[in-house]
């Protein structure tokens, strides 16, 4: 607890007025390139110290050099005085070579590898299709430490976009941590109550992210009083006993579930298209959204926990120095961002929301 919340204890007031942890990082967000990447980073950068960041780019990247020029990219892109740490992941391919993964993590380049079902979602389409055939590349992951960052929906067309999650983790995700026990593997945006389960049953190898958009919708959430193109995300918002177990995960305090924001902004025309591209875009609410969540679990003193420490020890990264406070203050977030000449949608924009950022000292 902050001196601050002592003071307000101390001076008996009923609720926390404001917040103050140690500098979260973001476990999952998609920063594009370009323009977008202008566009965008300012959002993440205010929030957050370091972000993983996603190789589904185009092209993906797949190597040390790509890595390392993109993360180039990054840090000329960031505001001026901004000390945000982008820390960069391999995308799989059934190609991946398990030399390329270790050169790069020894030298600091790679913090992670994604693993994308090919065609599971944006970008995805180099991704693996032989999971099991990818053994030498998890056998050197699992020696060196190496996190493998899992999008965990199965491919098959056949299959109801609402049980994508749970057949992956049945076919795909519970053979591969048995197969390499000692693998740390993170579920990526996790949707159902079922693998919230499955990873707490796999805890001492296995973590998973969770979305600031999952906590608040519900699959009715993308049909009310019409479809919600920028409420679609993959995976797909679930049921609502869904998203209570993942708000009830998110501020449990367990060590295994972290942020991951899977910030994924896409332009106005691409959402509002006679084929809605995958993200939601939810960088510039992240922590007014988490940290309102954990206000109304009654659960602020475990709001560090999830934003600051769990995935930074998960990762073995050191936790951040500095700190960042939340005040209970509203405001009206802005609707949209411009991009060149159109603009991506916030998530929650427009809306007024009852938490803000306040001070953040690096
Ligand atoms: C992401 C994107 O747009 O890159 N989309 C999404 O719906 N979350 C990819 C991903 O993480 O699935
Ligand atoms: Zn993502």
């Amino acid at each position: 607890m902050s001196v601050t919340e002592l003071f307000d204890r101390a001076a008996g007031r009923s609720r926390m007025d404001r917040t103050t942890i140690r500098r979260p990082d973001d476990f999952h967000v998609h920063l594009r390139d370009g323009a977008m990447l202008q566009a965008v980073l300012p959002f993440t950068a205010a929030q957050f110290a370091r972000g993983i960041i996603m190789p589904n780019v185009v092209p993906p990247v797949t190597t040390v050099a790509a890595a390392i020029a993109y993360r180039e990219r990054i840090l000329a892109a960031r505001p001026q005085a901004s000390d945000f740490i982008p820390l960069m992941t391999c995308y799989l391919t059934d190609a991946t070579a398990p030399d390329e993964i270790e050169n790069g993590f020894k030298d600091g380049v790679w913090a992670a590898a994604k693993l994308y079902p090919a065609g599971a979602t944006t970008n995805a389409h180099h991704g693996v299709t032989d999971i099991p055939g990818l053994a030498p590349v998890f056998e050197r992951m699992e020696k060196i430490g190496m996190p493998v960052l899992i999008h965990g929906e199965s491919t098959d067309p056949e299959v109801d976009i609402f049980d994508r999650e749970a057949v992956f983790m049945e076919q795909s995700m519970l053979p591969l941590l048995k197969r390499h026990e000692g693998l740390k593997v993170v579920i990526e945006h996790v949707t159902t109550a079922e693998t919230l389960e499955l990873v707490r049953a796999h805890a001492r190898h296995a973590a998973a992210t969770i979305t600031p958009h999952h906590l608040v919708i519900n699959r009715t959430s993308l049909f009310q009083g019409g479809l919600r193109p920028h409420l679609y995300c993959l995976p797909v918002a679930k049921r609502e006993r869904h998203r209570l177990a993942l708000r009830q995960a998110a501020t449990s305090g367990e060590a295994c579930f972290f942020i991951g924001t899977d910030t994924a902004p896409h332009r106005r025309t691409a959402k509002e298209a006679e084929c809605c591209s995958a993200g939601v875009f939810g960088g510039a609410t992240a922590l007014q959204t988490y940290v309102q969540v954990f206000d109304e679990e009654g659960a602020l003193d475990r709001f560090e926990a999830f934003a600051s420490e769990n995935g930074a020890r998960f990762y073995g990264l050191e936790l951040n120095r500095g700190t960042i406070t939340l005040e209970r203050r509203e405001a009206t977030v802005m609707a949209a961002v411009a991009v060149e000449d159109t603009e991506v949608v916030v998530f929650q924009g427009g809306q007024t929301l009852p938490w803000s950022i306040g001070e953040v000292s690096p």
